[in-house]
């Protein structure tokens, strides 16, 4: 039995907790969370953009803990998942791998790459796991476009453009602040910018043009610059600042014998069109949100169970994306390529 500790139940600990409900195998044995209403079960106020509405829990047998320390020095621990606003997640992890446990961490990794590389050489040091919860591979519409390019059945790839653009979270109180969340490129893009790393690895060099709001990227236009001239890989990314347009993503991946679409906001499911001229709907399976991220908690539970990370949520992966997205909002106030 994998056994989670869950530190932060807003709403990505909400989702975590109900994801692991669906997985065999795992336990959630502890939660750790500053609001006293939440810590005993009284879910009600949370509110995210998918998934159920909170709602009264039975925690029962559950510990609770109002202090992080209090939480990673529990026995009854062998994960530490930590779902608290980015600023956070340096501490959190940090104190979760001293004490010994392996820590999955919600997305970004964090703010700052210096302590990005922190929580990797900490990771390094302890002999534990660090995963970063990269849900888009889990997701049915992005893992079938890994899968279909990793398979090689339509050649190579030469490119893709994804897209990521969504109204103003006016709900997110924090979402701009560089200090907390990191905005747009660092706190919503970094999903794409994750994808991008596994498919292609990294770029030389980003292009970025866009808007700031403030310090932090609002809307822009991404480049991704590879050796290879061929390859051609681009992103929209950002917040429009009018509301109605519902969270949207999507991507155009261009194999040599096939072109991938998939565009939630245009409900275009994910379709390939191949080289004879064909456009073929595969079956993707339409799923509860939560299952998906079951999906990564299995992942999570599976790589603990055999002591080796993940394809997916390994630490120097986000690491990368992150420096990506850094990358990306340097180009926009440079004005100009910038080199990763
Ligand atoms: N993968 C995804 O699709 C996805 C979606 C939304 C959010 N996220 C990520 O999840 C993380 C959390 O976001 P959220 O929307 O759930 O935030 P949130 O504000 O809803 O929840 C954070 C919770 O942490 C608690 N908290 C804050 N400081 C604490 C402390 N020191 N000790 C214990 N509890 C503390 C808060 O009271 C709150 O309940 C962020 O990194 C965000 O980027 C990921």
């Amino acid at each position: 039995m994998v056994r989670v500790g869950i530190v932060g139940i807003g709403f990505m600990g909400m989702i975590h907790y109900l994801a692991y409900q669906k997985v065999r195998g795992v336990k959630v044995t502890a939660i750790c969370e500053k609001i006293p209403e939440r810590l005993a079960g009284d879910w009600r106020g949370i509110k995210g953009n998918f998934g159920p509405a909170g709602r009264k829990m039975d925690l029962s047998g559950i510990a609770r803990y109002s202090e992080l320390q209090e939480l990673v020095a529990d026995p009854n621990v062998d994960v530490v998942d930590v779902c608290l606003p980015p600023s956070l997640h340096p501490e959190a992890t940090i104190a979760g791998l001293e004490a010994g446990k392996h820590v999955f961490c919600e997305k970004p990794i964090a703010l700052t790459m210096a302590a990005a590389d922190a929580m990797v050489k900490t990771a390094k040091k302890k002999g534990k796991l660090l995963l970063i919860g990269h849900v888009l591979p889990f997701f049915a519409s992005y893992r079938f476009a890994y899968d279909t390019v990793v398979s090689g059945k339509f050649g190579k790839i030469l490119g893709g453009h994804f897209t990521r653009v969504i109204s103003d979270p006016l709900w997110l109180r924090d979402f701009y602040d560089p200090n907390v969340c990191g905005g747009p490129a660092i706190d919503l893009h970094i999903h794409d910018a994750h994808f991008i790393r596994l498919l292609f690895g990294m770029p030389k060099s980003v292009q970025s043009v866009g808007r700031m709001r403030g310090e932090v990227a609002e809307f822009f236009q991404s480049h991704f610059l590879y050796d290879d001239p061929q390859v051609t890989v681009s992103a929209t990314s950002g917040v429009i600042r009018q509301q109605g347009r519902p969270f949207t993503n999507g991507y155009e991946i261009h194999l040599e014998k096939a072109t991938l679409v998939f565009d939630s906001w245009m409900n275009m499911p994910v379709t390939v069109l191949t080289e004879d001229g064909k456009v073929k709907r595969p079956k993707i399976p339409v799923r509860d949100p939560v299952d998906d991220f079951a999906a990564e908690m299995a992942e999570v539970a599976r790589c603990v169970k055999m002591g080796t990370t993940s394809a997916f949520l390994d630490g120097e992966l986000a690491r990368d994306a992150l420096r990506l997205a850094h990358k990306q909002t340097e180009s926009i106030i440079k004005r100009r390529p910038v080199k990763v």
